[in-house]
């Protein structure tokens, strides 16, 4: 263990400002408007509430405890906790690893967006554009040839600049660079939303979205959506709040720190939900369309829906740079925390400086995430890697942190004194009830189901 002082947030904000961005993230934009619709519209809503009131919630307040308590990075929390319970934080670093090698991948794409949207280069084909012409997607699937040279330099500099960050530190690096990117992602979203809302056809796209189906409720798979995104979404089970929180001071509020950023987090997520389904009821509009044909998947909505948005709206190229601006600030404060999570454990467990650490770490990413995700046919790679880490890999986590710290160590009375006793919100029995019964028991559930899915 390194015997460097720890380092601090300078002031609560600080810390909210960078757990808000870690949370709000690509997720927020492009993941959250496409599994809701595909999970039902309207009914999705219900087991997202649910989800994020029984798991979302408490399991961040529990990070958070857990973070302050041990003043360690994830592995080395665990490790102060019980012994053995060091695997769950490097397994939750080894998770931090894959999504921050193809996460920063989307983020180049998305910084290559802002400069396409100037001139709109996609043409009248941005399906084409994107697959074709810029990813170079090859003819045979999962075929791996050569780098996508735009993207390649694209990821390079998107790297340089979050290792810069990390290694300026948490309060000069981390908590500056969220308190510019924040309030500007706050002003350009709100721009973006409110000129959605304005465009013809924007309430039949609100309409598709809100349009509940019941019937999906029955189906578990939307409940495993429901979950999933909900800790996508608000980073939990990755190791980030537990790291983000051994930052904080003694007295600082946890209960309330995890209210604030929650509901920060989901009121992103609606409102991206929102700003999205409004411009994709426009294009219906202007194709003589039904909303429900002009709905693609995840990433083809931020970069193939987009385009073809921009190209037809007044004034699209302005706001093709505000969305895709938005979702560079969205996901770098997002990708920071991600890799945060591995160099603080690395640098701890080995004593090495923060410096060494960086280099090291972030080395690796950058190959990794050249060699194998900005390549043409990287895209099937990311895509597999996208589905089997948020489904299984995360689950896991979260399901075996709530094993070892409710079940066998019974520490959930111990970790409520510990948030009890800075926060402005108390828990009740209810957060126990969440943690020890109900998440466990539905997690539990969900892995063996999606599995059987899998495989039948
Ligand atoms: N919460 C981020 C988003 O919604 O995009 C993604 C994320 C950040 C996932 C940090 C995992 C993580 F550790």
């Amino acid at each position: 263990m390194s015997a460097q002082p720890r380092e601090q947030w300078s002031t609560r904000a600080g810390f909210l400002f960078a757990a808000i961005g870690s949370a709000v993230g690509l997720g927020n934009i492009w993941r959250f408007p496409a599994v809701a619709y595909e999970a039902g519209g309207g009914a999705f809503l219900l087991p997202y509430l649910i989800a994020l009131l029984t798991a979302g919630i408490p399991l961040l307040i529990l990070e958070y405890t857990i973070g302050r308590r041990y003043r360690a990075s994830a592995p080395g929390s665990f490790r102060r906790m019980w012994r053995p319970a060091e695997a769950l934080g490097w397994w939750q670093v080894a998770i931090c690893f894959v999504i921050a090698a193809y996460y920063a991948v989307i983020l180049a794409w998305a910084v290559r967006y802002v400069g396409f949207s100037v001139n709109l280069s996609w043409g009248d084909d941005p399906d084409g554009y994107f697959y074709n012409d810029f990813l170079q997607v090859g003819d045979e699937p999962g075929a791996i040839t050569s780098f996508v040279p735009g993207v390649a330099w694209t990821l390079l500099a998107v790297w340089l600049l979050t290792l810069v960050v990390l290694w300026l530190g948490v309060r000069r690096g981390i908590e500056w660079c969220n308190r510019i990117f924040i309030p500007l992602l706050v002003v350009f979203f709100l721009i973006l939303v409110v000129r959605a809302l304005t465009l013809d056809g924007a309430f039949d796209g609100l309409d598709a979205f809100f349009s509940p189906d019941w019937n999906a409720l029955t189906d578990s798979s939307v409940w495993i959506a429901a979950y999933g995104q909900i800790f996508f979404s608000l980073s939990v089970g990755f190791g980030v709040m537990i790291t983000y929180a051994s930052y904080l001071k003694r007295r600082a509020d946890l209960s309330g720190s995890a209210l604030a950023v929650s509901f920060s987090n989901c009121s992103f997520e609606l409102l991206a939900g929102i700003g999205v389904f409004a411009v994709l009821g426009f294009m219906a509009a202007q194709a003589g369309v039904p909303v429900d044909e002009v709905v693609s998947e995840g990433i083809g909505l931020a970069f193939v829906a987009f385009p073809q948005i921009v190209s037809q709206m007044p004034a699209g190229a302005f706001f093709g740079v505000l969305f895709f601006v938005s979702l560079v600030a969205a996901g770098l404060t997002s990708l920071i925390s991600i890799v945060q999570v591995i160099v603080s454990a690395v640098q701890e467990h080995t004593g090495i400086s923060r410096t060494r650490a960086v280099l090291i770490i972030g080395g690796a990413l950058t190959v990794t995430s050249t060699g194998l995700f900005a390549t043409d046919g990287g895209l099937y790679l990311l895509d597999a890697a996208d589905h089997f880490i948020n489904s299984y890999g995360v689950t896991l986590a979260a399901l075996a942190v709530l094993i070892v710290v409710s079940w066998y160590l019974r520490k959930l009375p111990q970790q409520q004194a510990e948030a009890d006793s800075s926060s402005s919100v108390r828990l009740g029995v209810w957060w126990r009830l969440c943690l020890g019964v109900i998440t466990p028991v539905v997690l539990g559930w969900m892995m063996v189901d999606s599995l059987t899915g899998e495989f039948s």
